[in-house]
């Protein structure tokens, strides 16, 4: 069974973002199997490197469909990227200078990092999306255009 397993209650219910967490699950799997597997740091390293690029890639789109939804607390969500991303990149950055020593609280440390957030806070906007589907009517539902008058 995999460390990290996807759940349904993950689902933002935006397509690329659900495929970007999915993938994001895989690569801290992919850490913690490395890791349980004995691979040496330089090959964790890359792992965790690979982890800190596509996050920010990929908060960089989520922000951008927050942007797009006008989403009220799209500039919150952006200060939560910023300190999520930081957080990524020390550790990455201790495990390059040696002074990691990774073990079941990294892994754990990891899985919090994203699964917290995701429930949290990205959630948080899948409802508002929700939302505000329910208050906006549907094209079809629009009365038909007015016929002009003779
Ligand atoms: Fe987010």
């Amino acid at each position: 069974m995999a460390f990290l397993s996807w759940r349904d209650q993950y689902r933002v219910g935006v397509t690329h973002i659900d495929q970007e967490h999915r993938y994001l699950f895989g690569l801290i799997n992919e850490f913690h199997d490395k890791h349980r597997g004995g691979a040496d740091d330089k090959a964790l390293e890359q792992v965790l490197n690979r982890l800190v690029q596509y996050s920010e890639a990929h908060f960089r789109h989520e922000e951008e469909t927050m942007r797009a939804s006008e989403y009220p607390l799209h500039a919150d969500h952006c200060a939560l990227h910023e300190a999520l991303y930081m957080t990524l990149f020390r550790l990455s950055e201790e495990l390059a200078a040696n002074s990691l020593r990774i073990d079941m609280d990294t892994h754990r440390f990891l899985r919090a990092w994203l699964v917290e957030h995701i429930l949290k806070h990205d959630l948080a906007f899948s409802d508002f999306l929700a939302q505000r589907a329910k208050a906006t009517p549907a094209v079809d539902d629009k009365a038909p255009a007015e016929s002009t008058e003779e």
